[in-house]
């Protein structure tokens, strides 16, 4: 049997050879392609290098993986990359594609559906842990942040430069920017700055060809399609260039908890009609939740961040929401660093250092989905949502993020994230549970609270947040999966944007080499 026969025949077996810990044909080939490609220096491969024999592979592996519901799976990468340099990356593309592997980055590990790190056909893993520079530029009001920075890393390095510069991304520190901007990217800036990917300038791309582009060299079509409508459908990202945004010295914050009996529901219930048309400097949150013991209450909490001090804040509320009754006394004032510290659900008075960590939060087997809202849903639909989350027995929670302020003013297709005019919020459904407990049961509930609010969502087409990834929606089955097959999810995520990415994609990775399960595809791929 031909040599390159033998590769493909062993890769088809993997499940079965890599179980043992020697190390199999194509570790030994990946590795002699890569020291090859990095110019015969063997030593510099085998730092940045982890197979499934080496001790460190699991840790490794584990550290990022966010979600634990794969932790006992065998869809494992056949070796791990963890690079100090592009050069390193684009060995890794070509070496990959020389043994017809597939390549996925990883560079916070919060995905969803775990697609970072998990795949059913055999794959490299290259994982940007140690590519995480920061450069703020005070002179021009930018950044140049690697992709394997987390936002907290982002938001800390940028308050060490200033006090009055912040940035739009998520409320969640140890997410990676690298996926985290690739999907969008919302937080308690929205209404005021909108999304994170509404803020690159510029970007550092390597293509399946292991070609380095930036914003010139890869046009303003690619650029486009990187922002939100999936990278990693296009390549690894590198960097990203991005505007900062100016915030004021002084930002306020509440937590304010309300019970069933204080009224909640119909507090929600108003909330609908006033959180979207807020001024745009004031973002209240509403996170509803079971409280995952016994009790089985539930927990609501209105949860904001207002851009300006108590002073002006109270007298807003005062006319735009009074029912809620916020006072002075609820109020926290405080720098912006503080204010991410306090979203993310710290202690304000923390070391800031905590933004730091790659692990903060706590590690549970979840499952997300997500809807849109164009029009406020009645009190009975509400409490039937309130019910279905005290009937499930695992952790449950409803996280409602108004819209509205400078989304109602980006049309469709600024950017490939299409959710913005005429959305009153976005709601995120997540259960969380420890390890493998249950999990078809919780799974379900998922699907059934997902069913349940059809009639209240957005329609034709139901329209999806990307980084809260569902493979529900859908999924590419085969390497050319057809575009018609793909719009099934595609454009419950795109929109009428869908259409423009495939075409994008086939000029840009026509061999499809950057795929996954919802991964752009070809626009003329089979018929089927
Ligand atoms: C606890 C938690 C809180 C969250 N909070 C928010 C929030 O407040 N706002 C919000 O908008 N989202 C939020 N998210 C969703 C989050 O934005 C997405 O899951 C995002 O894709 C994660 O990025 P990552 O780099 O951490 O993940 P990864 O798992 O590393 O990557 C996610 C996807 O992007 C790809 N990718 C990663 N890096 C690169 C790269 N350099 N080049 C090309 N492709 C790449 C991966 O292959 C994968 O497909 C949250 C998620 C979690 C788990
Ligand atoms: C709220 O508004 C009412 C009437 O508009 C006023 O009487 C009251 O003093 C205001 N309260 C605060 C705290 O501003
Ligand atoms: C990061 O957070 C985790 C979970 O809270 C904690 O166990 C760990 O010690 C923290 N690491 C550092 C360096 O602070
Ligand atoms: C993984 O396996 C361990 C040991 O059998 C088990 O305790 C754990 O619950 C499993 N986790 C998942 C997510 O399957
Ligand atoms: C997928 O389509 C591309 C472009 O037509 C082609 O190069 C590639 O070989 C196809 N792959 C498979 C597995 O059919």
């Amino acid at each position: 049997m031909p040599m390159s026969y033998l590769a493909v025949f062993l890769i088809l077996l993997l499940p079965i050879s890599c179980s043992s810990s020697a190390p199999t044909l194509v570790e030994k080939k990946f590795k002699e392609c890569l020291i090859t490609q990095l110019g015969g220096n063997s030593q510099s491969v085998e730092k940045i290098i982890f197979t499934k024999s080496s001790s460190q592979y699991p840790q490794v592996l584990e550290a990022r993986e966010q979600n634990t519901r794969w932790v006992n799976s065998s869809w494992k990468p056949i070796l791990i990359l963890a690079p100090f340099h592009e050069s390193e990356i684009q060995a890794a593309i070509r070496c990959s594609k020389e043994l017809g592997l597939q390549l996925r980055v990883r560079s916070g590990g919060h995905d969803y559906e775990g697609q970072s790190y998990l795949s059913e056909v055999p794959f490299v893993m290259v994982d940007l842990i140690n590519m995480r520079s920061i450069q703020v530029n005070l002179c021009d009001e930018t950044a140049w942040v690697q992709a394997g920075a987390s936002v907290g890393e982002l938001y800390y390095q940028i308050s060490k430069a200033s006090k009055v510069h912040g940035f739009p991304a998520g409320t969640c520190p140890s997410v990676g920017v690298g996926g985290q901007i690739s999907g969008g990217g919302q937080g308690v800036m929205l209404r005021k700055h909108g999304l994170a990917a509404d803020h690159v300038v510029d970007a550092y791309i390597i293509d399946a060809n292991g070609k380095i582009h930036d914003r010139k060299s890869m046009g303003e079509d690619v650029f486009w399609a990187i922002r939100g409508g999936s990278s990693t459908s296009f390549g690894v990202i590198l960097a990203w260039k991005i505007r900062l945004v100016r915030v004021p010295p002084i930002v306020t914050g509440f937590n304010l908890r309300k019970t069933v009996e204080e009224g909640a529901n119909n507090l929600i219930h108003r909330w609908q009609y006033i959180a979207h048309e807020l001024h745009e400097d004031l973002v209240i949150r509403v996170i509803v939740q079971n409280s995952g013991d016994k009790s089985k209450t539930l927990r609501v909490l209105f949860n904001s961040q207002f851009l300006g001090g108590v002073d002006r804040l109270i007298p807003l509320m005062n006319k735009s929401f009074p029912e809620l009754g916020l006072q002075a006394k609820d109020c926290t004032e405080m720098n912006w660093i503080q204010s991410v510290m306090f979203i993310a659900g710290y202690n304000i008075d923390d070391p800031l250092e905590l933004l730091l960590n790659r692990t903060t939060t706590s590690k549970n087997s979840f499952k997300a989905k997500s809807d849109y809202v164009k029009e406020p849903i009645p009190k009975d639909g509400l409490e039937g949502a309130w019910k279905m989350l005290l009937e499930e027995e695992a952790a449950t929670v409803m996280i409602f993020e108004p819209y509205g302020g400078i989304m109602n003013e980006i049309s469709e297709s600024e950017t490939p994230f299409p959710h913005r005019k005429g959305n009153l919020y976005n709601i995120q459904y997540l259960v969380n549970w420890k390890g493998n407990n249950n999990e078809e049961k919780h799974l379900l509930w998922a699907k059934m609270i997902y069913r349940y609010m059809t009639p209240y969502v957005s329609k034709f087409p139901r329209a999806a947040y990307f980084n809260y990834k569902d493979l529900d929606l859908g999924k590419n089955l085969h390497d050319n999966t057809s575009y018609s097959t793909a719009s099934v999810w595609g454009e419950k995520y795109f929109k009428g944007n869908f259409r423009r990415l495939a075409q994008i994609k086939t000029k840009f990775d026509p061999q499809n080499f950057f795929r996954n399960e919802q991964s752009i595809p070809l626009l003329d791929a089979h018929p089927y």
